[in-house]
């Protein structure tokens, strides 16, 4: 079945007593015994929720995983990932990873004894930062906000030969456009509260493990560690996931033309799309994705003209986030990336002139029209 019909039907059939084609909302915290050493699968809502068990079920068949996890916020399901790794262990990521999981590992893992390395997710790069002591590789592509691509199955490559897991964040892309375990990854991470949602109205996290030995690990810190997803909030994503497919085609097409007329701007220096002919890396993501989505990065040639761009957008919400309806703009420098250190954030090209967009699906003049006004004031 094509991923497009998959999203749609995701729970339709599971509800055998009534037939129900929307999940029911399972709105408790425990579930009756039938008698003493009896369950009816369900026990207590923190180990398996029906309404979640869909969403979890669905999910994992999307992205062609063995099983998938809830969570209460994509730091929640990263949380989890790294839970897998103990004291002493190392992990490599890429250097422009999601300020989020930069202050996650520098500021929280590390006081735990889980060491990071950060690379530009070469193959050369990674080879160089692997110890004795890596247990994974942790890389996103296209990366946030730069959309530097990574080589997926190059990357998996390298991790077999060291036995290694390879854990890919594909928030930005979801699995209408990228599948990484079919490309050679352990762990599909995803904040699930960017497109998997897609409305701008709710917080959670996913985990999707290649096979079962890594799902009941997994399985094992869901519940022990407890960051679950609630029966409300995994209702809401059910019914996001059914409009992915069409959500991502329309970001994909907006985020392109949006691309192509940034790059025509006179005020415009650089624009950061994988859809765009020149885009360093462009090969690689066209055989790993079948779109590009629909984050654009871009630079203005005055670093006063950020501050006017944000204040006078109208249509385009000046907000943090991404993936949802409506079209965000964010000043990464300093929201999503204000922890990454100035020196390594100006290294890496998150400058004080580098705005990111994170193309909605309103009318694409409208958005167009909207930046022009904001840019030429
Ligand atoms: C690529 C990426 N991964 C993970 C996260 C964290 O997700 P959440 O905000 O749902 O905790 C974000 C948030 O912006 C993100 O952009």
């Amino acid at each position: 079945m094509n991923i497009s019909s998959k999203v749609v039907h995701i729970g339709v059939g599971t509800d055998e007593k009534t037939g129900a084609i929307s999940t029911p909302i399972y709105q408790t915290a425990s579930f009756q015994h039938p008698a003493l050493g009896e369950s009816t699968g369900f026990d207590y809502t923190r180990t398996h929720n029906p309404t979640r068990q869909v969403l979890e079920d669905g999910i994992a068949a999307l992205e062609g995983g063995a099983a998938g996890f809830a969570f209460a916020s994509g730091m929640a399901a990263i949380t989890a990932v790294l839970l897998l790794y103990r004291s002493g262990d190392h992990i490599v990521t890429i250097q422009d990873c999601y300020g989020g999981t930069y202050r996650l590992l520098e500021r929280v893992f590390s006081q735990f004894g889980l060491e990071a390395s950060y690379v530009d997710g070469s193959v050369e790069q990674v080879l160089q930062a692997v110890t004795p002591a890596t247990r994974a590789v942790f890389i996103e592509t296209p990366t946030n906000p730069l959309m530097n691509i990574v080589d997926i199955a190059a990357i998996a490559k390298v991790c077999r030969d060291k036995s290694i897991q390879l854990i890919v964040d594909n928030t930005f892309l979801t699995p209408c456009f990228q599948r990484p375990l079919e490309l050679g990854a352990d762990i599909v991470v995803h904040s699930g509260t960017k497109y998997l949602a897609g409305h701008n109205d709710l917080l959670c996290g996913i985990v999707v493990a290649k096979d079962t030995e890594l799902a009941k690990k997994i399985q094992f810190i869901q519940n022990s560690t407890g960051s679950i997803l609630g029966p409300n909030d995994s209702w809401l994503l059910i019914r996001g996931l059914k409009t992915l497919a069409i959500r991502m085609q329309c970001h994909n097409e907006n985020a392109q033309r949006i691309a192509e007329w940034l790059k025509g701007h006179s005020r415009v220096t650089a624009v950061y799309y994988p859809g765009l002919p020149d885009h360093q890396g462009k090969d690689i993501h066209d055989r790993q994705a079948s779109g590009y989505g629909g984050m654009v990065a871009f630079t203005v040639d005055d670093p006063d003209l950020v501050p006017s761009i944000l204040e006078r957008v109208r249509l385009i919400q000046f907000a943090e986030s991404l993936g949802g309806v409506e079209s965000l703009i964010t000043f990464p420098a300093r929201q999503t990336h204000a922890d990454i250190p100035a020196d390594i954030r100006n290294r890496l090209g998150i400058s004080d002139r580098l705005l990111r967009l994170s193309v909605g699906i309103e009318d694409v003049d409208d958005i167009i029209s909207d930046l022009e006004q904001a840019i030429e004031g």
